[in-house]
């Protein structure tokens, strides 16, 4: 018997949403789509094999039980290319992910933050200040790529004449990222190169801490040891890689994103004008509301129920952040963009911008330090805000974010 034309159209709609969930030309809005496979059930099949996960209470079980692996996603996304990305602890096991880990959780401590605030609040000030003068500006620009970009470059010790070029590298790799069949024959060659210039690049200041030691984190990642086991060359690099592209190109969308809210919302945007000290909890609604890392994937190292399902060995599943974070069961109106949300006292649902379990962000206090920040500035000083342009966005699927945010800002 075959199926009712009903059926056979939900089927389709179900299947044009997997399409449209990932299609670079549609980054505008991935949440329509999100909202018809949510609605389509927490496991939905997606390209290759796998499955997507929709919804929030499926996305959580599987991030935080270590028997899902992160190991296979460069075979996953980038088993085609002949260059591979160079290896980064983000997609180890343990205990080479442990050993990995705690040897940059050294370098990288919350004191290393703390002692960033100051520098991060001058940065803001001055970058607003700049902003203010010239009225209309486009704001990725002008405040959403500088703050990450110095900080983590001041950070590891990047020359201030070679962070430009860090950016280009980085923005080359960040692209990269997205699963192979995404990418054009352009992209995957920029991203060889971009991996080559890069390797290259931190190679050459790797070298130069070896023999003149400073006081920034490359140094201090050279010298890290634990047990007597010292990163390797090739770990060294690898490390870098994950740090300067998922230490800036994630905190530019977030402060971005975080921008056009505003603009989108001005009612919450008089509330954060009257109280700027809100600016603690708004960081973690923008990440709620607008994802910086949309999706991420795991494969079953043994057989595993979730929910109602059982996976084998070596399923594989896309875990959709972006498409969690807006799951009703989990938030209330989701779709609200509501400052409030993170109060102390309101017990909201956690949302999974930053991962969760073995792999949660390493980088989550900086990124969130930089966009408190910005908010506070945002809320202390800005009197109007305008958008002048639809902005556009990026094509690319991991890293999600606009290319150009053209406003003008008005204040003090
Ligand atoms: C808004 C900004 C950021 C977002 C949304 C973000 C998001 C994420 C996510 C989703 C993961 C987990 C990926 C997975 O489980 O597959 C992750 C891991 C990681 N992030 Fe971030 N990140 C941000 C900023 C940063 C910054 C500033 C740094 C460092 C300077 C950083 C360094 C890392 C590292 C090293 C890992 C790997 C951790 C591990 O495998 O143990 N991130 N990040």
């Amino acid at each position: 018997m075959s199926p009712e034309p009903a059926a056979v159209e939900e089927m389709s709609r179900v299947q044009l949403a997997v399409v449209e969930s990932v299609a670079p030309h549609l980054r505008h809005n991935p949440y329509d789509s999100y909202r018809i496979l949510r609605a389509a059930g927490p496991f939905v099949p997606g390209p290759h094999d796998t499955h997507l996960v929709t919804r929030h209470t499926e996305a959580q079980a599987i991030l935080i039980d270590p028997r899902w692996s992160h190991a296979e996603e460069p075979e996953l996304l980038h088993g085609d290319s002949e260059v591979e990305l160079p290896g980064s602890f983000l997609w180890m096991e343990p205990p080479d992910h442990t050993r990995l880990r705690g040897l940059v959780g050294k370098a990288f401590t919350s004191r290393t933050i703390t002692g960033l605030q100051e520098r991060a609040t001058q940065l803001v000030d001055e970058l607003l200040t700049a902003i203010l003068a010239e009225g209309e500006v486009d704001l990725l620009e002008t405040l959403a790529y500088p703050v990450p970009l110095t900080l983590i470059c001041e950070l590891l010790g990047v020359p201030a004449e070679a962070h430009e070029q860090v950016r280009v590298m980085s923005a080359g790799i960040a692209r990269g990222l997205d699963p192979d069949l995404l990418l054009s024959p352009e992209e995957l060659a920029a991203r060889t190169k971009a991996v080559h210039e890069f390797t290259a690049f931190f190679g050459d200041l790797v070298e130069q801490r070896r023999k003149a030691p400073r006081d920034d984190l490359i140094t201090a990642l050279v010298q890290a040891e634990e047990a007597g086991v010292r990163l390797t060359h090739t770990e060294l690099i690898g490390t870098l890689l994950i740090l300067v592209v998922a230490g800036h190109e994630t905190s530019v969308n977030l402060i971005g994103n975080g921008v056009l809210a505003l603009i989108r919302e001005p009612g919450e945007f008089q509330r954060l004008r009257a109280d700027p000290d809100l600016a603690g909890p708004a960081v973690d609604e923008v990440l709620r509301y607008d994802a910086p890392v949309h999706l991420t994937t795991r494969t079953a190292r043994a057989e595993i129920t979730v929910g109602d399902r059982t996976f084998a060995p070596g399923d594989a599943v896309i875990v959709l952040l972006g498409s969690a974070n807006r799951d009703p069961d989990a938030f209330p109106e989701p779709d609200r963009f509501d400052l409030g949300r993170y109060l102390p006292g309101r017990r909201t649902e956690r949302h999974l911008s930053f991962g969760l379990g073995l792999h949660y962000c390493l980088g989550a206090p900086l990124a969130r330090m930089e966009m408190r920040k910005v908010l506070h500035a945002f809320g202390s000083r800005v009197t109007g805000l305008t958008l002048l342009a639809e902005p556009p966005y990026r094509p690319n699927v991991v890293v999600r974010g606009m290319s150009e945010l053209h406003v003008r800002v008005e204040g003090r």
